[in-house]
């Protein structure tokens, strides 16, 4: 951001901001985020000298409570991410909020897209950056919610303006958490966080239903092997769309059937003109990756919503102002995902998970927090071939940095 005048580094980093808020915290009105960035920059930019500033990623001038081990993006780092030995401890817990020991930690796109970003914006470092990733699980250690008391087993999503994940202690809002399914170890439940979460919010909103044709694109992804179990799990008859060597995990997960997008995707007589399917549901399409919809669109029956998690900056426009202004403005039979997840959304997870209906799928496990087993984690997710999720086991201090081969199982 150096070169740029300050209205512009500000105007640029409240935008990211705001992006933030929308892709990862939910029921917060655009207007609402507006009002509290403009609030804290003026606060910011009055009050807070430039000491309390945090340095590549990790917030100096604040360690009162004690130091903690944590994963941050900083810019200056090999891979732009590294380990603080030196994190600040989050603060004691308000009202609505719980500290966490974190014992499993999960990471999304959404976190090497921005993460990266964010960390080299100054004011959005004070007030976002607290440390990588938003997935985590593990065990209540101070709590000031009226649902979880010390040494409950939760799991749920941190608030980007709490606290990271991958850090040995979150700050983490009540209403963001959940028990545990009973038999998930730490790191898989931490898996349950934003990919799952926006798959049933999306099957939900949607009202997959018994008899239900589905077709889920990127099913051996974290956001597609939930739409597949979760789809499944409504009664549906799910087809999933995977590379060759997923077929037979994404059959294992409960797909009746599977195209493998390496044989003539683009042509499939299969589906041509067929217009099968009550719901498409597209974990791939973006900026970054593929077009789907003008492939897949014509397969799903005339006058279904196409339904999408990532898409087009017009798309992302439409569906925040949408959100914002309480109105539809999304482009018509089209609408593009931002969940709203709470403990209701969760629980309801932990429960499919407890009926056998959902299973864990870790593409990749890492035993603590390291440099080289960070970067090479987040490597992995940026790849896009993981099968299911990037996951952490965090438990002692600093941790070995052995790298595991994930479950990426079904039970
Ligand atoms: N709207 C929201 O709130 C929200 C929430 C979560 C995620 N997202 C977005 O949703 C997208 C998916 O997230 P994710 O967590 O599922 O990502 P992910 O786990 O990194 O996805 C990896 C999977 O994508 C599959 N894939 C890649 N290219 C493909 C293609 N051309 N056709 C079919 N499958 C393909 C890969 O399977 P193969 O190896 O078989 O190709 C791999 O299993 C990201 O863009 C993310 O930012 C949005």
């Amino acid at each position: 951001m150096a070169g740029l005048p300050l209205a512009a580094t500000l105007s640029l980093e409240a935008l990211l901001t705001l992006l933030i808020f929308r892709c990862c915290v939910a029921g917060r009105g655009l207007v609402g985020d507006s009002v509290v960035l403009a609030l804290a920059s003026a606060l910011l930019l009055a009050f807070v000298p430039p000491a309390l500033t945090c340095h590549g990623g990790t917030c100096v001038g604040d360690v009162g409570r004690g130091t903690i081990v944590a994963a941050v993006w900083d810019a200056s780092a090999d891979g732009g991410i590294r380990v603080a030995l030196d994190h600040p401890m989050p603060a004691a817990p308000a009202a609505g909020q719980m500290l966490v020991t974190v014992r499993g930690a999960s990471i999304n796109p959404v976190d090497y897209k921005l993460g990266p970003v964010l960390a080299s914006a100054p004011l959005a470092r004070w007030f976002l950056m607290h440390g990588v990733g938003r997935d985590y699980a593990g065990t209540v250690k101070e709590s000031n919610c009226d649902a979880f008391k010390a040494g409950d087993r939760v799991f749920g999503l941190t608030s980007p303006t709490l606290s990271g994940a991958l850090q040995e202690v979150a700050l983490v809002n009540c209403g963001s958490a959940a028990r545990m399914p009973k038999k998930w170890a730490f790191h898989e439940a931490s898996g349950l966080g934003v990919a799952a979460a926006t798959s049933l919010y999306a099957l939900q909103k949607h009202a997959v239903r018994k008899g239900d044709r589905l077709l889920v694109i990127g099913a051996s992804g974290g956001c597609g092997s939930v739409g597949v179990q979760v789809g499944k799990a409504l009664g549906a008859k799910v087809t999933g769309i995977c590379s060759t060597s997923n077929v037979d995990l994404v059959k294992k997960l409960g797909a009746a059937e599977v195209v493998d997008y390496t044989r003539g995707i683009m042509h499939p007589k299969k589906f041509h003109g067929a217009r099968a399917f009550d719901l498409v549901y597209d974990t791939v399409s973006s900026p970054e990756d593929m077009d789907y919809e003008p492939i897949a669109n014509p397969w799903a029956k005339a006058g279904t919503t196409y339904v999408a998690i990532n898409g087009a900056g017009a798309d992302w426009v439409r569906t925040l102002a949408s959100s914002a202004f309480g109105m539809e403005l999304q482009r018509e039979n089209y609408d593009l995902i931002v969940p709203e997840i709470n403990t209701k959304l969760l629980s309801e997870l932990a429960r499919l998970a407890d009926e056998g209906k959902l299973t864990p799928l870790v593409d990749r496990v890492t035993d603590g927090l390291e440099d080289k087993t960070l970067r090479d984690a987040v490597e992995r997710l940026r790849s896009r071939r993981s099968k299911g999720k990037v996951s952490w086991r965090l438990g002692g201090r600093g941790g070995g940095g052995r790298e595991g081969q994930g479950t990426a199982r079904v039970l």
